[in-house]
């Protein structure tokens, strides 16, 4: 294991030892800033987890490793999404610094009520949207900042996906409650992310959402039109019911279509450009072979930490995300189109995001 040689050290406590909190074990570990301390409530995962990354401090909850940590700096949170606005909030409210998983919160109410808490605290809060930093999709973001590729005209968003009837026994999944919806929250999240993060501020939105085939209360499929400031439009289809999973966006500009094609992580070479020499020589030059995934989001996160600045994604950026999946289903749930910045105090959309229940019964 490397020591970093740069910087103040971060002191990590690392919240949910599951499927994901390996992955951010792993990502830690490799970047030399190894969890200090896990947490979780099952005490037989919290040990095998503790011995398999050796992590000697254990916890089974995040208020008791708070208390036993009093060097901590910074809390991942890999935990279910139910607990992410409570488990923000205490470290927050302790001045750490909060890196949570997607959703970042169940409801636009709850993720404010996190920014609320970041605002008053000496920490900063970031949400884990790893696609936005493989290096194709950097160097396209820059392409398209700097006016070489011109007015953006249309894109399509497509996250085509599977999960089997065996995915949802897992207690907090596929209900409103805990996991805040369907595709459009969970799955597709990343994709509408990386979309937005290139294509930049939404306006507004025309979306269905329909349970067709699974044992969930959340939507399995949703299907939108999203206008964008600059006056773009894409198509957003988020499923997991496609046999043949794919990610699959594309981006057209006026001078350059840039086409993304892969499951849930790319490299350089998932990606194509159709576009004269000048552009695809700069798009070429750029490119410096980061895949997407949380390792390359990990390093931009420490960079900024040691550099004293806010870790990306900041608030801002990941609340026009979660504004988006709460605008798809307030635009499908009441058949009519949304517009940014609607879905305020006062909405039931606000409070949750099937806005107080979905158009078809519950199983789950
Ligand atoms: N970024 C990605 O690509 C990606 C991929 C998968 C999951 N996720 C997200 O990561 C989060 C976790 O998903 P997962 O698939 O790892 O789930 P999981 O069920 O495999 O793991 C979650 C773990 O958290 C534990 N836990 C529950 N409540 C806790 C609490 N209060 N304190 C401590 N531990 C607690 C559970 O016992 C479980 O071990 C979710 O928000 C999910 O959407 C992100």
């Amino acid at each position: 294991m490397s020591e970093r040689s740069v910087g103040p050290a971060q002191r990590f406590v690392l919240a949910g030892a599951g499927n994901i909190g390996g992955v951010h074990a792993e990502a830690l570990i490799a970047a030399g800033a190894a969890p200090a301390a896990v947490v979780e409530v099952d005490r037989a995962r919290l040990d095998a987890f503790g011995e398999k990354y050796g992590i000697a401090a254990r916890y089974t909850s995040l208020e008791a490793a708070l208390d036993g940590e009093p060097g901590a700096t910074a809390v991942v949170l890999a935990t279910p999404p139910v607990v992410h606005r409570e488990q923000a909030v205490a470290a927050l409210e302790r001045g750490l610094t909060v890196y949570c998983e997607k959703p970042p919160a169940l409801s636009l109410a709850d993720f404010d009520a996190i920014t609320a808490a970041e605002d008053a605290s000496a920490g900063s809060f970031a949400t884990v949207f790893q696609q936005r930093y493989g290096s194709s999709a950097q160097q396209l973001r820059d392409l398209a900042a700097g006016g070489s590729l011109g007015r953006p005209v249309t894109a399509v968003c497509n996250t085509l996906w599977f999960r089997p009837a065996e995915y949802f026994a897992v207690d907090w999944r596929g209900r409103w409650e805990s996991e805040g919806g369907g595709p459009t929250m969970g799955h597709g999240i990343h994709q509408m992310d990386l979309l937005l993060s290139i294509l930049g501020p939404w306006r507004e939105v025309t979306a269905v959402a329909t349970r067709i085939a699974q044992p969930t209360n959340t939507e399995d499929v949703s299907a939108a039109i999203v206008t964008f400031s600059s006056g773009a439009v894409a198509t957003v289809l988020n499923t997991l019911l496609a046999p043949r999973q794919t990610s699959y966006l594309r981006f057209d500009f006026e001078n350059a279509t840039a086409e993304l094609e892969h499951y849930d992580r790319y490299g350089d070479e998932n990606w194509t450009l159709t576009a004269g020499p000048e552009i695809t020589a700069a798009w070429e030059a750029g490119r410096t072979a980061v895949a997407s995934g949380h390792s390359a989001q990990l390093a931009a996160v420490l960079a900024a930490l040691d550099a004293g600045q806010p870790p990306p994604v900041t608030s801002a950026s990941a609340r026009a995300t979660l504004e988006l999946s709460a605008a798809i289903y307030a635009s499908a749930f009441t058949g009519s189109r949304v517009r940014r910045g609607e879905i305020a105090p006062g909405s039931p959309f606000y409070d949750r995001m099937d806005g107080g229940g979905a158009p078809w019964p519950p199983v789950k």
